[in-house]
Formats: C-alpha cells, structure tokens, sequence
C-alpha cells in the first residue's frame, strides 16, 4: 500500500519544507490538485509551482488535474515534472486519445470518476490505464467527509482488475484517514490519498504511522 499527501493541504508560505517533511515520513507519491475553477468550483495552482519543487524532491508526483478538457494542459504538466497524469472521466469527450497522449509523453496515465459516476464509465479504458482514482468525496476542496457508498466501486474495480488480469493501482481521495483508509484497502485499493488527515494532525508522524498500519 502507498500514502500520498495531499499537496493542497500544505503550508503554501512553506511549501517544500512541508514536502520534504513529507518524504522523510515515509510518503510514496505527492498528490498535486490542479483545479481550474470550471470543472470544479475552486482554483488552486498551475504546473509552475511543482516546477520549482521537482528538482528537490524524489517523490513520484501524481498530478489530480481537476480541469474542464485536460488535454489542452497535458504537455505543459508533463513538462513542469508530473510521473503520474490523472485526468476525469466527465471532463473530457476524448478520454483515450488524452490517455494516448499522456503515454507518448513518457508518464503515467490515470483516470478519475467522481463519486456520481459509474465504474462502466470507464470499463473501454481500463486495459490501457496505470491508476485509476476513485474520488470518495465531490472533488474541489479538502476537508470533506468521505462518502461511504464509493467503497462499493474500489471492489468493482478490484474484482475486474483480477477478472480481466490487469494491473492498474487504485487510488483514493477525499476524507481519507485510518479508518476510512483501512476500509478502501480492505475494498481493494492500493493508493491512499490523504490531506487534512496528515497535514492538520497533531503529530504528523503518528498520522502517517496509523496510515501505513492500515497496509498491514
Ligand atoms: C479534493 C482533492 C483532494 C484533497 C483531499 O478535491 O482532490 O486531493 O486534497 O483532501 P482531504 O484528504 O482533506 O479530503
Ligand atoms: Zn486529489
């Protein structure tokens, strides 16, 4: 299993202590929310701020792009340092050419479904995908409660992953903490996403620590 902090919950006024914090707390990915105020109601950053974090930071960075037609900003994200570009089933009319062109572009390619959306949505994808994120809250802010009835689609996607025997990671994100988390990972998944969780915890290495028991 692998835990990946949320970016959007960190101090901006010190973000790569924050990250490096992070890394050395036995973090795997970085997850990035871009959000472009259209495809959500909320507007956080552009590529050109995990440009200047890339060349300090080992971490895979997981890019979230919460944008209305991702494929305008695939390459610019790409270029700034993501490894894994994940864009949303409702935001775009071309879901495989944007997967075609996160591959060409040498990353890794993933796709998101908000938690109204059904798993079919994304079946004619599935072979072609390195991650899939399941949202477990309504995308656009941190902070939210996790939204019981998405366990169900994290043991969907388990169930034809081995079905079919492909071999995508599924991530989770929204309202992610020790008790959620463990649920996902009982469901199937293998990415916890978590924000506030590790961000506001009082001891972010003892957060950090009851995540990674959830993988036990
Ligand atoms: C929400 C974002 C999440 C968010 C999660 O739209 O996609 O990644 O940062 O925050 P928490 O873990 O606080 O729900
Ligand atoms: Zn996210």
């Amino acid at each position: 299993m692998k835990i990946a902090p949320s970016m959007l919950s960190a101090d901006f006024t010190r973000l790569l202590a924050e990250i490096k914090e992070m890394e050395q707390l036995g973090a795997d990915y970085l997850h990035i929310d871009i959000m472009d105020g259209d495809f959500v109601q909320n507007i956080s950053f552009g590529p050109m701020v995990y440009q200047w974090l890339r060349p300090h930071s080992d971490l895979v960075f997981d890019v979230h792009m919460m944008v209305q037609f991702p494929e305008r900003y695939i390459e610019s994200v790409a270029q700034a340092g993501a490894d894994i570009i994940s864009i949303h089933v409702e935001a775009t009319n071309h879901l495989h050419r944007a997967i075609q062109q996160i591959h060409q572009l040498g990353k890794k390619a993933g796709v998101v479904v908000n938690p109204g959306t059904p798993v079919s949505q994304l079946e004619a994808v599935l072979s072609d995908v390195d991650l899939v994120l399941v949202m477990t809250v309504n995308p656009g802010f941190g902070g939210q409660i996790f939204i019981e009835a998405t366990l169900d689609k994290i043991a969907q996607l388990a169930a034809i992953r081995k079905e079919k025997g492909y071999h995508f990671e599924i991530e989770v994100d929204g309202g992610v903490n020790h008790e959620t988390g463990k649920r996902c990972v009982e469901a199937g998944a293998d990415v916890l996403v978590a924000g506030s969780y590790l961000f506001n915890a009082d001891s972010r290495q003892q957060a950090m620590e009851a995540l990674r028991q959830v993988g036990q």
